[in-house]
C-alpha cells in the first residue's frame, strides 16, 4: 500500500454540488469508509434531521463531532485505486480553500471539479476553476454531479458541460483532454461502476480518471534546487544545513554553492532519517555535511544548487497574484512580508500591471491604482534584499509565495518571469 505512488487531490465547486457527498462515495467505493462506519453516518444525519448526508458527513464528521460531541470512527482521509494512493484535500468555503492552495503544506496534484448538473455552472465553479488554474494546478477531472435528480438525461449533462467548457476554455483549459463524468455521488452511479443508466456515456468513471492521472514527476534531471530551513553548527564536525530537495539531485561529494550569498562549498555526506545517504532526490528531506564556510555565512531561505547552474538571485520579478484578505486596498509600493520557499522577506510592488477578471480570466483593467480583496492581478515585485526565486514554469516550488501581512494571508501568487541581479 506504502509502495505505491502518492497524489494529493482537491476537490473543489459550488456549495451543495456534492463535493463532500462525492468524496464519501468515493471512499466507500474504494473501501476505505466500511458499511458499518457508512451505517452510522446514516443514522447520525437521520438524527440531525440531515437525511441524505450520510456521506457527506465522511467528509464533515471533524466539524460535525465539535458541534455535537460524537465521535464516529472513521480515521483517514486516504483512499487507494488500483495504482495510486491518494490523499484528499478538502476545499469547503472560498476562504478556506485558497489557504489550503497556498498554504502548500500539500500540493494539489490534481483537481475534482465538482458541478452539479441540476443547479448548473454556478458563480464559485467557475471562481474556483480559476483559482485552480492560476495556483498552478496541472491535472483535473470534472465531475457533472446529481445526474439522478436530472433522470439521467444526456441532454442535461451535454448542458453543463458544454457551459463550463466555455468558461473554463479561456482561462487556458485544455477542455478536450478533460474526462467530464455524469455522476451521482449519492446514488453512485460512474464512481466505481460503469452507471446502466447513462448508456449514452462511453468516457472513464470517476475511479479510472483517478487511475489515467499521470503522477507528478520527480524534477532529477533539473538543475539542483534545494531550499534551507535551518542551519545547525556542529562543534568539530562543521556546518550542517537542512531542506528539501525540490528539484535535480544532491550528490555526496560534489560541489555546491549557497545563493544568494554565493557561498562555494563540498557535501562532505548526506544523512536522512539517521541513514547516510550518497544522493537525495526530490522529496527527501535532508541534512548535509559542509565543511569550511563561516557559521553565519548562510541561513534559512539560502538555495543550494550547482556552481554550473546555480539558483536564481532575483532584482524584480512579475507574478499573479490573488488577493486573498486584505482590509483595504493594496496599491504600489506596498512593502508586505513574502514567503518564496524558505525564504522570508519584505518586498515592494513596484507596479500593478493589470487586473483580471476572476470570471474568465481577461484583463479586466490596465494598470489600475489600487487591487482589492478577490482581485486577481498582475504585478511587478522588487525584494528588499537579495533572495533567490525562480519562474514557476521552471520551478514550481520556488515560484510561488503567500503575501503575509498584520498577521495573515493577504494574497497568494505565481512568478511568472524573473529579471536576475546582474
Ligand atoms: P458544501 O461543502 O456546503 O460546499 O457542499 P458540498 O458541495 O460538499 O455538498 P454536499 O456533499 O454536502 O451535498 C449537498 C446536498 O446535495 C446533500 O443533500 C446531498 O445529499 C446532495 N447531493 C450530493 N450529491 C448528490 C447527487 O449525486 N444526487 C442528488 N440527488 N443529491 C446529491
Ligand atoms: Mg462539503
Amino acid at each position: 500500500m506504502a509502495s505505491k505512488p502518492h497524489l494529493n487531490l482537491i476537490f473543489t465547486g459550488h456549495v451543495d454540488h456534492g463535493k463532500s457527498t462525492l468524496v464519501g462515495r468515493t471512499l466507500y467505493d474504494t473501501g476505505a469508509l466500511s458499511e458499518n462506519d457508512l451505517r452510522k453516518l446514516k443514522e447520525e444525519a437521520a438524527k440531525l434531521g440531515k437525511a441524505t448526508f450520510e456521506f457527506a458527513f465522511a467528509m464533515d464528521r471533524l466539524k460535525e463531532e465539535r458541534e455535537r460531541g460524537v465521535t464516529i470512527d472513521i480515521a483517514h482521509k486516504d483512499f487507494n485505486t488500483a495504482k495510486y494512493y491518494f490523499t484528499i484535500i478538502e476545499a469547503p468555503g472560498h476562504k478556506d480553500f485558497v489557504k489550503n492552495m497556498i498554504t502548500g503544506a500539500s500540493q494539489a496534484d490534481a483537481a475534482v471539479i465538482v458541478c452539479s448538473a441540476k443547479e448548473g455552472v454556478q458563480a464559485q465553479t467557475i471562481e474556483h476553476a480559476f483559482l485552480l488554474k492560476v495556483l498552478g494546478v496541472q491535472q483535473f477531472i470534472v465531475a457533472i454531479n446529481k445526474m439522478d435528480a436530472v433522470n439521467y438525461d444526456k441532454a442535461a449533462y451535454e448542458k453543463t458541460k458544454a457551459e463550463l467548457s466555455a468558461k473554463i476554455k479561456p482561462m487556458g483549459y485544455a477542455v478536450d483532454k478533460i474526462s467530464f463524468i455524469p455522476t451521482s455521488a449519492y446514488m453512485g452511479d460512474n464512481i466505481a461502476k460503469k452507471s446502466e443508466k447513462t448508456p449514452w456515456y462511453t468516457g472513464p468513471t470517476l475511479i479510472e480518471a483517478f487511475d489515467q492521472l499521470v503522477e507528478p514527476k520527480k524534477p532529477t534531471d533539473k538543475g539542483l534546487r534545494l531550499p534551507i530551513q535551518e542551519v545547525f553548527n556542529i562543534k568539530g564536525q562543521g556546518t550542517v544545513p537542512v531542506g528539501r530537495v525540490e528539484a535535480g539531485i544532491l550528490n555526496a561529494g560534489s560541489k555546491i554553492v549557497f545563493m544568494p550569498q554565493n557561498v562555494p562549498a563540498e557535501v562532505k555526506s548526506i544523512e536522512m532519517h539517521h541513514q547516510q545517504l550518497t544522493q537525495a532526490i526530490p522529496g527527501d528531506n535532508v541534512g548535509f555535511l559542509v565543511r569550511g564556510i563561516e557559521q553565519n555565512a548562510i541561513g534559512r531561505g539560502s538555495v543550494v544548487g550547482e556552481p554550473s547552474n546555480p539558483p536564481s538571485v532575483v532584482e524584480e520579478f512579475t507574478a499573479q497574484i490573488v488577493v486573498l484578505n486584505h482590509p483595504t486596498a493594496i496599491g504600489k509600493n506596498y512593502t508586505p512580508v513574502f514567503h518564496i520557499h524558505t525564504a522570508q522577506l519584505a518586498c515592494t510592488i513596484i507596479e500593478i500591471v493589470e487586473k483580471k477578471d476572476p470570471k474568465s480570466g481577461a484583463t479586466a483593467e490596465k494598470n489600475p491604482q489600487f487591487i482589492k480583496t478577490g482581485d486577481v492581478a498582475i504585478v511587478k515585485i522588487k525584494p528588499t534584499k537579495p533572495v533567490c526565486a525562480e519562474k514557476f514554469s521552471d520551478f514550481p516550488a520556488l515560484g510561488r509565495f503567500a503575501i503575509r501581512d498584520m498577521g495573515q494571508t493577504v494574497a497568494a501568487g505565481i512568478i511568472l518571469d524573473i529579471k536576475k541581479k546582474a
